[in-house]
């Protein structure tokens, strides 16, 4: 058993998450986590909100509330909907928690002790109405290459070249639309990455025969472009007043404390539980700790790059990551997600038409890993009525109904194997090994299919074996043949859990049994958990474990939703 420590890019606290976000890094680090679980080892699994920034102020502004109030109302959105999509976090945490706090600021302490941080008066935009000075990406005006008159400030979202704030014709502050803006001198702090280069490259240069391809490459172009010293202070009100003389009246930027947000939620979790292990033997000079990071992959270079320097610059022994899984992105029918625009399913609105378990299976079969995908009803609806009403359900609902009618509510007796079962037990190890692989190589598209394969076989045996025909003449082959079946549904209960963990729970209650008390996935051995239901244990034929979706009701989610 090993400790596996997992984390998910934290999502910021403004706005509501819709299904690009669910698959672009939660979901996925859910199903590893729990697939982790299963196989044994002892595994950590942290999250929280990023809130800090100029979006959780302009959000606030918009809404008229102070920003912790506003931050407050989100972040309880936001673990509502996750606690809903059935996210198993031990801790969803906040990046604006006193314990993270204490963390920045020691981390930050350290940097600055070993001469890691360095000071520059910079000039930028200050909006004299907002009294604030401008992010980049807060200035808006016409650009000069295109004529577009709502460029941002950093870049033109139509011809996409990128800007400097003074390249804009007419500028103006987003915020309050006031074109009353100065250039004014100020002085930040930066990260001094070309004097920690020489350590970053030499950590880096061991992940290579690790991470992925893309991870790897990223973080390699970054550094060949050479590095360059960045800024991690804001002339903001909203974060966490960074602790240098001087620099008193500013705060740090949102990205250097978020990514030590997973340390500071960690220890949120510690605190709150004491009994369990403490943060730091996940942490600083830990042992035995693997690190797996999920994320976007425009999150990469924060990841492979700047936090990993951060922590190399305290000259501590932080936990560094080990693997880290880049995700492309979802769109919505090619399109982008708009909440303005009505455009695209928000994960509020999803939990409300299905199940969450609908959801879950869609995204991770469809998930973005090597290049973007695009959600589509039609094939939202196509995959649920295909592969877990037809497959899947119809399997566990068919042997149900067959065992009840045709012999009574128990777990038949039957007689020894015969060679189709054991043909059946051969094809199905393979297939579960496979299934194994690909979920530890965090291959999940790979690993859905090989799931679904694997139900199929369920189908492709009732219907070579024919049960009904044979027990007009040999009822106890037929009940053999049933036993096969009966013990297959509690065999995908288990292999479907990470994926679909309220049907695996429904499926097993059916059996009066629960996922705690389950053998580990690393024993998996199918010829043994064939035979893992008593004789005469009881069963319930119930309810479907999937509703068809019609398509009346397609169409009704394409008008509410678009696409
Ligand atoms: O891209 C995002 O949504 C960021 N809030 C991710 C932060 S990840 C971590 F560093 F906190
Ligand atoms: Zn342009």
């Amino acid at each position: 058993m090993s400790k596996i420590l997992i984390t998910s890019a934290l999502p910021y606290i403004n706005g509501v998450p819709h299904l690009g976000h669910m698959v672009g890094c939660l979901l996925p680090s859910d199903v590893y986590a729990r697939y982790m679980r299963m196989c044994g080892h002892e595994v950590l699994y942290i999250c929280g909100n990023d809130e800090h920034g100029t979006a959780s102020e302009v959000g606030a502004l918009k809404e008229n509330m102070p920003v912790q109030e506003y931050c407050d109302k989100y972040h309880a959105r936001h673990k509502k909907v996750y606690a809903d999509f059935n996210l198993s976090f031990d801790y969803f945490g906040r990046t604006s928690s006193e314990q993270n706090k204490e963390i920045t600021y020691h981390i930050f302490e350290q940097l600055d002790k070993n001469g890691f941080v360095a000071e520059k008066t910079m000039k930028q935009v200050y909006s004299v109405d907002d009294k604030m000075f401008l992010a980049d990406r807060y200035i808006t005006g016409t650009c000069p290459h295109c004529g577009y008159d709502k460029a941002r400030g950093d870049q033109c979202e139509n011809c996409t070249k990128v800007l400097e704030p003074t390249d804009l014709i007419n500028p103006h502050s987003t915020i309050s639309g006031s074109s009353n803006l100065e250039i004014r001198e100020t002085k930040h702090l930066f990260l001094n990455l070309p004097k920690i280069e020489e350590k970053l490259v030499e950590w880096l240069k061991t992940k290579e025969a690790f991470w992925p391809d893309v991870a790897y490459s990223i973080a390699k172009k970054w550094v060949k472009e050479g590095l360059q010293p960045r800024c991690i202070t804001r002339d903001l009100k909203w974060g966490f007043s960074v602790n240098k003389a001087g620099f008193e009246d500013k705060v740090f930027y949102v990205w250097f404390d978020a990514p030590i947000g997973y340390i500071g939620i960690t220890k949120q979790w510690s605190d709150e539980n004491p009994t369990k292990r403490n943060w730091k033997d996940w942490w600083l000079d830990a042992e035995g700790v693997r690190y797996v990071e999920f994320m976007g992959k425009d999150n990469v270079p924060y990841h492979s790059i700047t936090f990993p320097a951060t922590l190399l610059g305290t000259g501590e022994n932080w936990t560094k990551v080990d693997y880290l899984k880049g995700m492309s992105y979802l769109t919505f029918a090619g399109g982008k997600f708009s909440k303005s625009e009505h455009r695209g399913v928000f994960a509020e609105d999803a939990v409300k038409e299905f199940p969450s378990d609908y959801w879950r299976y869609w995204l991770m079969a469809n998930a973005p890993e090597a290049s973007d995908s695009s959600f589509t009803f039609e094939s939202f609806v196509n995959t649920i009525n295909k592969d877990l009403n037809g497959v899947l359900g119809n399997f566990v609902q068919r042997v149900l109904k067959m065992t009840s009618s045709k012999i009574n509510n128990t777990v038949p007796q039957g007689e020894e194997l015969q060679a189709e079962d054991k043909e059946l037990i051969k094809i199905l190890q393979n297939r579960v090994n496979d299934y194994f692989k690909y979920m530890e190589a965090m291959e999940f598209r790979k690993a859905v299919n090989e799931l679904r394969a694997i139900w199929v076989e369920g189908n492709n045996y009732i219907s070579a074996t024919e049960p009904w025909t044979v027990i007009k003449e040999n009822p106890k082959r037929a009940e053999t043949i049933l036993r096969v079946c009966l013990n297959l549904i509690r065999i995908y209960a288990i292999l479907s859990a990470p994926l679909i963990p309220n049907t695996a729970e429904k499926m097993l209650a059916k059996f009066n049994l629960t996922l705690a008390n389950m053998p580990t996935l690393r024993e998996f051995d199918v010829a043994t958990e064939i035979n893992a239901l008593r004789t005469g244990q009881e069963f319930t034929v119930g309810e479907a474990l999937f509703e068809r979706i019609t398509p009346e009701k397609m169409q009704e989610l394409q008008q509410t939703y678009g696409g």
